[in-house]
């Protein structure tokens, strides 16, 4: 029997996909920036914890490239087997990473809403996640996003600009949460073609994506910089935590 739609999801039944499989060419360390530590543990561990630490998650699949693999299966092992983190291979885009993380989940009826959460955002905080859940369960499409704080141009020709209105512009962030099936047919239709993230790919096929207002604090590590931004909110949430 199918559940009614509006029920909040049960404990357990909404899987986390953790894209985790790029070079962080922009970030330009040696390794995957997402190895890079934060209060002693790498970023992709915090985004994974802070999912993990949600009684509404079950799975968590994390897409991983085959050159990092040996990492997560060598000095992280411990921390992936801690946090339940089933791993897989991920591909050349990011698209074809959660890709491969949506065929590792398929097939499983327990699966009521599926969450992309790029690995890169660390500091996700536990009341977002909530009200971006409660949202897909209701609509079957959901995202975080922040609104646009600065001042927005659009640049015209070589020596002009208008200031676009910015009160309906937002910065979509993570997680991005569907229905599975949404999502997998998304995925079906996709064929190659680039889209920035998971909701453009479902905007596609034609279903609405309910925008939910989360914290400009879950943001994602791109810049050496942002890693000291990254510091600093962590110890501000540590002192009102
Ligand atoms: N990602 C992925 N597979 C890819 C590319 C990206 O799983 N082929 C993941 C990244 O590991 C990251 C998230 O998607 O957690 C967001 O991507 P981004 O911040 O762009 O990370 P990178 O692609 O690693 O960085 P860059 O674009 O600077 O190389
Ligand atoms: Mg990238």
């Amino acid at each position: 029997m199918q559940e009614p739609e509006h029920l909040p999801p049960r404990p357990g039944s909404i899987a986390a996909i953790l894209p985790a499989a790029g070079s962080g060419r922009r970030f330009g360390s040696h390794h995957n920036k997402l190895f890079a530590l934060l209060a002693g543990k790498p970023l992709w561990y915090h985004a994974a914890f802070r999912l993990r630490r949600c009684s509404l998650v079950g799975r968590m699949v994390m897409p991983v490239a085959a050159a990092d693999r040996p990492f997560f299966e060598g000095e992280f092992a411990a921390l992936v087997s801690e946090l339940e983190v089933e791993l897989v291979e991920g591909g050349e885009q990011r698209t074809d990473s959660v890709a491969a993380g949506l065929r590792q989940l398929s097939g499983d009826e327990s699966i009521r809403l599926v969450a992309v959460h790029d690995a890169a955002r660390p500091l996700v905080g536990d009341a977002d996640l909530q009200s971006v859940f409660a949202v897909a369960s209701q609509t079957g499409a959901a995202i975080l996003a922040a609104p646009v704080a600065g001042t927005i141009k659009r640049v015209i020709g070589q020596s002009d600009c208008q200031t676009v209105d910015r009160r309906d512009l937002w910065t979509a962030l993570t997680p991005q949460v569907f229905r599975p099936d949404l999502l997998k047919l998304a995925y079906e239709k996709h064929r190659g073609r680039p889209a920035t993230d998971d909701a453009e790919l479902v905007e596609r096929i034609g279903h609405s994506v309910s925008i939910v207002k989360g914290s400009a604090n879950n943001l994602k590590i791109t810049l050496p910089e942002d890693l000291l931004l990254a510091e600093a909110i962590l110890s501000q949430q540590a002192d009102h935590a």
